[in-house]
């Protein structure tokens, strides 16, 4: 039996009773028992929370196979997206991959780059460029079919793949997700004869990662998906509602959090000491902002990497305003090991590490860290993954969706919509004169003479 991922909340109960967190014990049970039973707000987006059991054989044997085909034939993959998109593949990719994957030049896998997250034209010109001289295929991402960053990306690599492969070999490179019969994507898709894979109605952009909008791209990558869903189920069991507070990590979490909200903290800063969980955080943010900043009301999330944010943020989260808390992500074992050299001049001082793990002195570093927050005011929850894989990365994205649907309902809004989303699409819209804003044109051009 493989050990789990722990969530430790010691450190926060200096500053919120463990009682009054045990005390939500009852609450997060009825809330995680709405979520289940579908009586709670945005009840039509509840598919993820049994994604990883209801993904069958067939079905990953259905993505395997369309990524080895995009590996047989691309020496680059585009995954266009943005949101819910891209962000998960992005995390779980970046956690697992060489940092320095770009520069091998032995690969196995394609190199795995991202369009349609942004809207920057020095971006794309740079991206075109690059594609010019290498074969390449695209997974085009969008659940709606409709959003703009995705759409006019695609656009463009559309134009540039069958400009390079013809218009026949191109529809081979492409694959398109989305939803089953709606929006744009879908019926290019279906007119162009795209292998497409199904975004279902009740699975939300940002809780999509352990379907195929995930575990696509990541197959592509090289990495294997039936571990991280197997981690996935792992943890959904571990957090099903017949689970007690006491052995429900999703639960404590959403209850720690709340109870540090409402005792003033109202930035919660997800800490890494490993730089390859970088967009892990960039996932985490969206989940949790996207799903709780509502009614002017939800903890802000916010991000660091350590060390090296220690060294340009690390002042004001010692000493700045004490509205926030830590949860750290801390990453037991390490996949390689690197020990420090003796050096007979030992003019840099640091004999006193010879033969030591480099990782020894990361986690001095995180230990020191984590005790110069507390004594300076800030809240630490420590979430510990034994090591970063497939499996532990899939339990540790499914406990934050879980804990992101029991934590918003404690909050008490719908943690599954995003209607602040829209305002500044109508705006862009209205800006760009799109046929159907007519009036909204004329009003904001009023409001900028
Ligand atoms: O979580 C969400 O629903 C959003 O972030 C979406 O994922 C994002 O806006 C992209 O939407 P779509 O997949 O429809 O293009």
């Amino acid at each position: 039996m493989k050990a789990d991922i722990k969530l430790h909340m010691d450190k926060a109960f200096d500053f919120v009773s463990a009682d009054a967190v045990k005390g939500y014990a009852d609450e997060t049970a009825r809330l995680n028992h709405v979520l289940h039973t579908g009586t709670g707000k945005g009840s039509d987006f509840l598919g993820w929370l049994n994604l990883p059991a209801e993904i069958d054989e067939a079905h990953l044997a259905d993505i395997e196979a369309t990524a080895k085909v995009l590996r047989d034939n691309c020496e680059v993959v585009v995954v266009v997206g943005i949101g819910g998109s891209y962000l998960g593949a992005k995390a779980v990719i970046d956690a697992l991959s060489n940092s320095f994957d770009w520069l091998q030049t032995k690969r196995q896998s394609p190199v795995i780059v991202y369009a349609g997250q942004n809207i920057g034209e020095d971006y794309l010109y740079e991206l075109q460029e690059l594609l010019k001289t290498k074969k390449f295929g695209i997974i085009s991402i969008s659940k709606s079919g409709t959003t703009t960053e995705p759409a006019l990306a695609f656009r463009l690599l559309k134009t540039q793949l069958e400009a390079q492969q013809g218009i026949e070999a191109a529809k081979k490179l492409i694959v398109g997700i989305t939803d089953k019969s709606r929006g744009a994507l879908r019926t290019l898709a279906t007119q162009e004869g795209y292998k497409t894979f199904v975004i279902t109605d009740d699975v939300g952009g940002r809780f999509s990662v352990l379907s195929p909008v995930g575990l696509l791209p990541i197959a592509v990558a090289g990495f294997n998906i039936r571990e991280l869903v197997a981690g996935a189920l792992r943890m959904q069991i571990l957090c099903a509602d017949d689970k007690p507070f006491a052995e429900n990590l999703a639960a404590q979490y959403a209850a720690v959090r709340n109870e540090l909200y409402k005792s003033g903290k109202k930035i919660e800063i997800l800490v890494n000491f490993n730089p390859k969980l970088h967009y892990v955080s960039e996932w985490w943010k969206q989940l949790y902002g996207e799903s709780e900043g509502k009614e002017h009301k939800g903890i802000f999330p916010a991000s660091v990497d350590f060390t090296t944010d220690l060294h340009s943020m690390g002042q004001w989260i010692q000493d700045g305003e004490r509205t926030i808390f830590e949860t750290v992500i801390s990453v037991q074992e390490m996949n390689h090991e690197v020990r420090v050299p003796q050096n007979q001049a030992n003019l840099d001082g640091l004999n006193f590490l010879a033969g030591k793990r480099v990782d020894e002195v990361n986690k001095m570093a995180e230990l020191g860290t984590m005790l110069a927050h507390v004594d300076g005011g800030v809240p630490n929850l420590k979430i510990e993954l034994p090591k970063l894989n497939e499996y532990y990365l899939g339990e540790l994205l499914y406990f934050f969706e879980k804990a992101c649907g029991i934590s918003g309902y404690l909050l008490g809004v719908n943690p599954f919509d995003q209607p602040g989303v829209e305002a500044y699409k109508a705006n862009m819209f209205a800006l760009l004169e799109k046929p159907g804003y007519e009036e909204a044109t004329k009003a904001i051009k009023a409001r900028l003479h």
